[in-house]
């Protein structure tokens, strides 16, 4: 094989590898996860949006890069969870990717938030401007200003889910009690790491209400 054929060779390959690489996950088929589903509901609620336990994430309306990578996540072990992981037993990469789609078109919910002006205020400049002096990135320039993530680069949508839920996960990244990976993980660690329980749960309230 001549020099040129072995480039042009290596060219084809990187080409196709930079392709790839923009959908590594396998796309799921909502209807094969809704089949899947049943025993879910269990936990998260028919419409994947009423969990039976205030502590439970709401599933619907999320971004099925996010949920197919959480998934994967609780399956290895990474995030580790017995009570997920047990779902998850003898079911294949592409089961995963179809329980991810189908809750992804599922419409999700919202609420109210239900603090007091003055801490919904606080709680907005915190999410929309961050606070430069402990290091705490604005939340919305990678959740979005009204908390629905960016489904492309499978940061997750944060509205929609229980004050406690997300409180649990801020003060997890934080204590690094959460289990992800190098790359998404570290954003929220470093995000956490900087905010006090004061203003966690005036954050958690807020996103609450966001829509
Ligand atoms: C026995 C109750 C239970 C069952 C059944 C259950 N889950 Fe969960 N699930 C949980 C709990 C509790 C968590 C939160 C874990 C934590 O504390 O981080 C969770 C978290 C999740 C998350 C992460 C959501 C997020 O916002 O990060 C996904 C995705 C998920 N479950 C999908 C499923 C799927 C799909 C099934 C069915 C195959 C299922 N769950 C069955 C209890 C359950
Ligand atoms: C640089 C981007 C970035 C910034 C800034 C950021 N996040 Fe995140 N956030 C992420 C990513 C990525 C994840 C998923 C990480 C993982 O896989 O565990 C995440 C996860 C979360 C979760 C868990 C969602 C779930 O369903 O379990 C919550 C809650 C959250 N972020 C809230 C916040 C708040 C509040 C702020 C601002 C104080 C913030 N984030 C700032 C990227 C970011």
């Amino acid at each position: 094989m001549s020099v040129r054929t072995s480039i042009a060779k290596i060219t084809t390959i990187s080409i196709l590898l930079s392709l790839f690489s923009g959908v590594a996950l396998a796309a799921g088929d909502p209807a094969a996860g809704q089949a899947q589903a049943i025993t879910c509901a269990a936990c998260h609620g028919q419409d994947g949006a009423t969990a039976i336990d205030p502590s439970y994430p709401n599933l619907a309306g999320q971004n099925e890069v996010y949920l197919t990578r959480q998934l994967q996540m609780f399956q290895s072990g990474q995030r580790d969870v017995a009570l997920m992981s047990a779902q998850l037993i003898g079911k294949s990469e592409q089961d995963l990717a179809d329980l991810g789609a189908y809750y992804a078109s599922l419409p999700g919910k919202h609420s109210q938030a239900q603090g007091s002006d003055e801490d919904i205020a606080a709680a907005e400049r915190l999410y929309k401007g961050g606070d430069m002096s402990k290091g705490v990135a604005a939340c919305s320039s990678c959740h979005g200003p009204n908390g629905a993530g960016n489904a492309q680069a499978g940061f997750p949508a944060i509205s929609g889910q229980s004050v406690g839920y997300t409180v649990t996960q801020l003060t997890d990244y934080r204590e690094g009690r959460r289990g992800t990976n190098d790359a998404y993980g570290s954003m929220m660690r470093g995000v956490a790491s900087g905010l006090t329980d004061g203003q966690i749960a005036i954050l958690a309230d807020y996103i609450s209400g966001l829509h």
